[in-house]
């Protein structure tokens, strides 16, 4: 696992949107790209920039599908806050990848876990996640994969912590309106990916960061799964990596100089 730390959260996120673009540029008809892709905040200056590029004619989306992390349980697709209407509104209306071509979990799917098991049929069926794009969330959850959950979790319905409901609740009009349940892809399903990039930000995510980073393996934060993969990236910014030693930080500065000038 690599971390590469940037000044703030425009820096981090335009070294992110950079990587995403290089992986773009490498899609054809023939090998079209996979890419895994979250909602939150984090990612939204990664989905402005790539959409500018789109603009500016410098990149397409043609040959690009998309499965997303997960979505709200019993929220329709044109719900405000549903995932769907986030992705629609923040980047998918902006670039010019086809309908056909974007896959997130269905939130109200009357058997939701034939839903499930179709999404993970449908991402082996593509040939598996060439990058998976991920955020973090404050206790160091990656999709909806709350604390405790398997590190070998495939796709499923999942019950979202009290934590987790009052941090999303800034997006709705109070935390009763927060989903108590969520489908999501697992830690598994993300950890098949072949290149896996998280992006983190801000000193409310430092004391998670800190232990997805220097902690041990463990499902109570579950994104130090990526300590175990062979082809992982944390970007982040200084605030989030407020918490991480001072040695660890020069170690992974060290690298990072080391790779950008091989
Ligand atoms: C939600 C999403 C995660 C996301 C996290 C962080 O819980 N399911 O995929 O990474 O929020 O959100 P934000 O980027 O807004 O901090």
């Amino acid at each position: 696992m690599r971390l590469v730390i940037k000044k703030n959260e425009a820096e981090a996120s335009a070294w992110a949107a950079a990587r995403i673009a290089r992986s773009v540029k490498t899609a054809s008809k023939e090998k079209p790209l996979k890419l895994g892709l979250p909602t939150g905040s984090s990612p939204l200056l990664i989905y402005r920039a790539l959409a500018a590029e789109h603009k500016a004619g410098k990149l397409s989306f043609a040959n690009v599908i998309t499965f997303n992390m997960d979505e709200y349980a019993g929220l329709s697709r044109e719900h405000p806050q549903s995932y769907h209407r986030f992705m629609h509104d923040n980047f998918f209306s902006h670039i010019d990848i086809p309908a056909a071509n974007v896959h997130i979990l269905n939130g109200t799917a009357k058997d939701a876990l034939a839903e499930c098991a179709a999404y993970e049929a449908a991402i082996q069926a593509a040939g598996g996640i060439d990058l998976f794009l991920g955020g973090m969330g404050e206790d160091g959850h990656i999709a909806f994969n709350e604390p405790g959950s398997s590190l070998q979790s495939r796709t499923r319905v999942v019950t979202l912590t009290q934590d987790t409901r009052e941090v999303n609740a800034r997006f709705f009009n109070s935390i009763d309106e927060v989903p108590t349940k969520a489908l999501t892809v697992g830690v598994g399903t993300v950890m098949d990916a072949r290149e896996v990039l998280i992006i983190v930000t801000g000193r409310r995510k430092a004391r998670a960061l800190a232990a997805c980073v220097e902690g041990p393996l463990t499902h109570i934060w579950t994104l130090s799964c990526l300590q175990t993969h062979p082809e992982a990236v944390i970007v982040c910014d200084e605030h989030a990596a407020a918490e991480i030693k001072y040695g660890t930080v020069n170690y992974f500065k060290e690298m990072d100089e080391e790779t950008s000038a091989s």
